[in-house]
């Protein structure tokens, strides 16, 4: 399972709201496309996910549901390792590590915490704000190679290599120093209320986004009512017909037509009789997947989430204990 010779990828989503087709575009989708090629390990980020407020009977659905959609997906627990964070605890015991060559100035630069925080700055948890440490502690334990996430993820990514990079020259060679991967078309699906914002779980409406387990129905409605944009053409420009450019997309990736043939084929038609399509697109798209998705048993997916964990924790172990001896405290 973890393949010799092959590179490795991690990545992870948390178990913290309705996931949605920007977090199924940006990164999962990808992530199954990478399967064949890199030794994958896709982690549930619970430890994340506790960082704002959750109700614990929620959350528990939520980590097993997280796990559904992966397999909903097309993540083959055959060909990569599906895990929950919290099962392997060194992820919390590198943060702390890493915690302690992480700088304040660091932390103060990410925009993802200054935007979750808002004005909320100083009653937000510690746990919010030193969040991409643990998350570099999750790349960094399994000598990742590439990690595939959507754009908002970038600056974190980047400052994982960042403190590796300050590790490695503090105390010696001891971690790889990860890629980023993006689909650059992908990267950052937008709102269907407002294209100027980011399709997100934490949205103040569910007419944001997408999620994978809405009704095909009910998300048919939501493209449907999706904003537009003024004029009628229906051509990509993401500067002057964002709406428009955001829709075209979401049809291009889940119909596998690219945005150029989509312009070709309506040319000439309006707003209504594309959305009407894209509409049918997306119903067509999640009545599959949740067909998938509800198939699975809760029992199976734990089953699977723990031989995950059983499989990653040695090499995780094996990091750790590399790390300490590097810092002295073994
Ligand atoms: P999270 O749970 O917010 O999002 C999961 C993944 O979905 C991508 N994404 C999007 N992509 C395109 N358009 C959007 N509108 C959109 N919204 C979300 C995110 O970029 C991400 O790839 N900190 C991470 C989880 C994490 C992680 C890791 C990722 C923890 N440890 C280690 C990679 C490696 C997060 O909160 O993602």
């Amino acid at each position: 399972m973890i393949k010799e010779n092959k590179k490795t990828v991690f990545s992870g989503v948390q178990p913290s709201g309705d996931l949605h087709l920007g977090n199924y575009l940006g990164a999962i989708l990808q992530w199954a496309e990478m399967q064949d090629k890199y030794s994958c390990i896709f982690c549930v980020v619970d430890y994340h996910a506790i960082t704002v407020r959750q109700d614990p009977a929620v959350l528990r659905d939520r980590i097993i549901e997280t796990a559904k959609m992966y397999l909903a997906a097309g993540i083959n627990p055959e060909k990569s390792v599906i895990f929950q964070q919290s099962d392997v605890s060194a992820h919390a015991e590198l943060a702390w590590i890493l915690n302690c060559s992480a700088r304040i100035a660091d932390l103060n630069k990410m925009t993802q915490f200054k935007e979750k925080a808002g004005k909320n700055q100083e009653t937000v948890t510690v746990g919010l704000y030193d969040y991409p440490v643990l998350m570099a502690a999750d790349i960094l334990l399994y000598n990742t190679d590439a990690v595939p996430v959507g754009e908002d993820q970038i600056q974190h990514v980047e400052l994982c290599r960042d403190l590796a990079q300050r590790f490695n020259r503090q105390f010696g060679e001891t971690f790889k120093i990860p890629e980023l991967v993006i689909k650059e078309e992908a990267a950052r699906i937008m709102g269907l209320d407002d294209p100027a914002k980011k399709m997100s779980k934490s949205a103040a409406s569910p007419a944001n986004y997408i999620a994978l387990a809405d009704k095909p129905e009910e998300a048919a409605k939501k493209i449907i009512k999706a904003v537009t944009d003024s004029g009628k053409e229906i051509i990509f420009n993401k500067d002057n017909k964002p709406a428009i450019s955001n829709l075209l997309t979401i049809y291009s990736l889940l119909s596998d037509e690219s945005i150029k043939d989509l312009e070709k084929r309506y040319r000439g038609r309006g707003y209504g009789e594309f959305k009407e399509d894209l509409a049918e697109v997306v119903k067509e798209f999640l009545t599959d997947f949740q067909e998938r998705l509800y198939k699975i048993k809760d029992s199976d997916v734990k089953d699977i989430l723990r031989a995950g964990a059983e499989k990653v924790r040695p090499i995780a172990e094996e990091t750790l204990s590399r790390v300490k001896e590097r810092v002295g405290i073994k």
